[in-house]
């Protein structure tokens, strides 16, 4: 067991549809706790960086022109393991594939408008939470 950071989203039809509160909910029921929050609008240059690893991928632009169409609320979570957890509270990428009572499965209404993003690993966790927060903003909730 460690103690991980991991670097979450609310993505833009999880805020439209108002549930912010109910996924920050259940991320501090289950053990996770708020490092770092901000609610905002990426730019195209912003979502286009974040997801760079996608670039050529057929659905790239598609997901840009979502992750900018509305709000966002971008978090640092933190906890025991918080980057398996975060991803096992998600739920599959697919909502289609996901499990009953993941966030996904709850919010999501397709494989793109999938509600929530996590890090998939302690190097994206780095990059990620980086991209987003300067240190400053990020609190110890240890
Ligand atoms: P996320 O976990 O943020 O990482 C990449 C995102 O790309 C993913 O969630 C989805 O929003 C999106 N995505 C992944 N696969 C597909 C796909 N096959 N079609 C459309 N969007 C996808």
């Amino acid at each position: 067991m460690s103690n991980e950071r991991t670097l979450s989203i609310i993505k833009p039809n999880a805020t439209k549809d108002n549930n912010i509160g109910n996924i920050i909910a259940r991320f501090e029921k289950e053990g996770l706790r708020i490092a770092a929050a901000k609610l905002t609008k990426l730019s195209k240059e912003k979502a286009e960086g974040f997801y760079i690893e996608h670039k050529e991928r057929p659905f790239f632009n598609s997901l840009v022109n979502f992750m900018t169409s509305d709000l966002v609320v971008l978090m640092v979570l933190e906890g025991e393991n918080a980057i398996t957890r975060n991803r096992e509270i998600m739920g599959a990428t697919n909502p289609a594939e996901a499990a009953e009572g993941t966030l996904r499965k709850l919010y999501a209404s397709g494989i793109e408008e999938n509600a929530v993003h996590g890090s998939d690993s302690a190097s994206s966790a780095e990059r990620e939470i980086s991209y987003f927060f300067e240190k400053n903003e990020i609190y110890d909730r240890f």
